[in-house]
């Protein structure tokens, strides 16, 4: 019989006889797989578990201290946090090409996490040998079903690593939907916004700003999106709309009034979708209402920002993240 307390029971044991005595290590995005997957393997092998947060900057308003306090508090995980803001900021530099933003990112990033990865190990021995991934059934499927290894390169020379580090997989959540990781998460006691958080990228606000990021942008991105969040949730939106990108049109600017002068501001974009996958999508129907205050707090408490605008195209032919 399928329940959560059944699949939480199964896999503890799994994980356990897996580890044994050894370490794992698992990299925490923000996101509901992963926080899901360390969740459980932290219920299984408690403190031979540490977790790793790299935070780069571009998550929005509050996620990485739902990270770092929330988080922990709810199972008590071992967390390393890396503040590499300045470094991705830096990386990111005079850059506007959407992909050469991702490419970016995310090569940084994994440069910061296998730094991270080096560090845990120089500190804690060769008995770290796992690594904890929130792989889904669906992708599972997609990839043809394999599961093994990783092999991480270091090229960090952190004091006697061996130059090619391989880490065995542990994937908690191989035989889980979507939905099921969620009830999961919500049995173990995870924060109802990790648990039911909507889709993100990986490379978050930097792929919402047209045109170069820089701190003061996403600053200013960060409170608008704040403020669409906020309002979205209290008009009991969230599970009904499949996820809403705000973007800045920083490259943008447009003329308003606003007090009693003339401003030359930059448009934010709403770009609230329904889908079931991501793969097709439909902008979402929202309520007048709930737009206008929107529109009326992001102009009214957001500098720099004068004009608000909903984007009312389908995936195809619109991405759902403009870039
Ligand atoms: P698009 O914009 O392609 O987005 O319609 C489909 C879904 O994927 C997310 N997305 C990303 N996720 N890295 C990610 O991890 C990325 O580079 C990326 N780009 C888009 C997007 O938020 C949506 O849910």
């Amino acid at each position: 019989d399928w329940t959560t307390g059944n699949v939480i029971e199964e896999q503890v044991a799994a994980i356990r006889e897996q580890v044994g005595d050894r370490r794992a290590i698992c990299g925490l995005s923000g996101g509901v797989d992963s926080a899901v997957a360390a969740a459980l393997v932290q219920k299984a092998i408690g403190s031979q578990l540490t977790c790793v947060y790299v935070d780069h900057g571009l998550m929005r308003k509050g996620e990485t201290e739902q990270v770092e306090k929330d988080f922990v508090a709810a199972t008590g995980v071992q967390l390393k946090v890396v503040d590499a803001e300045e470094r991705f900021l830096t990386a990111l530099k005079g850059v506007s090409d959407p992909e050469e933003k991702r490419k970016i990112i995310g090569r940084e990033f994994i440069r910061v996490f296998e730094q991270a990865q080096a560090e845990i190990i120089a500190d804690e021995g060769p008995e770290v040998a796992f690594l904890v991934q929130g792989t889904l059934y669906p992708d599972v499927v997609e990839s043809g079903g394999g599961t093994g290894t990783a092999n991480i390169k270091s090229h960090h020379n952190v004091g006697g690593l061996p130059e090619d580090l391989e880490f065995q997989l542990i994937e908690p959540l191989r035989k889980l939907f979507k939905d099921e990781v969620r009830m999961v998460g919500q049995e173990l006691g995870l924060p109802e916004e990790i648990v039911q958080r909507q889709p993100f990228p990986g490379p978050g606000l930097g792929i919402r700003i047209v045109g170069e990021v820089t701190k003061d942008r996403l600053d200013l991105l960060r409170d608008a999106d704040a403020i669409a969040r906020e309002e979205l949730t209290a008009a009991g939106l969230d599970r009904e709309i499949w996820q809403c990108p705000v973007v800045l049109l920083a490259d943008v600017r447009s003329v308003g009034v606003q007090g009693d002068g003339r401003t030359y501001g930059h448009p934010i974009v709403l770009r609230p979708v329904s889908s079931e996958d991501a793969m097709t999508a439909d902008w979402s129907r929202l309520p007048y209402d709930v737009l206008a205050k929107i529109s009326t707090r992001i102009t009214n408490e957001v500098r720099d920002v004068n004009r608000v605008v909903v984007d009312v195209t389908s995936k195809p032919p619109g991405t759902i993240e403009w870039e």
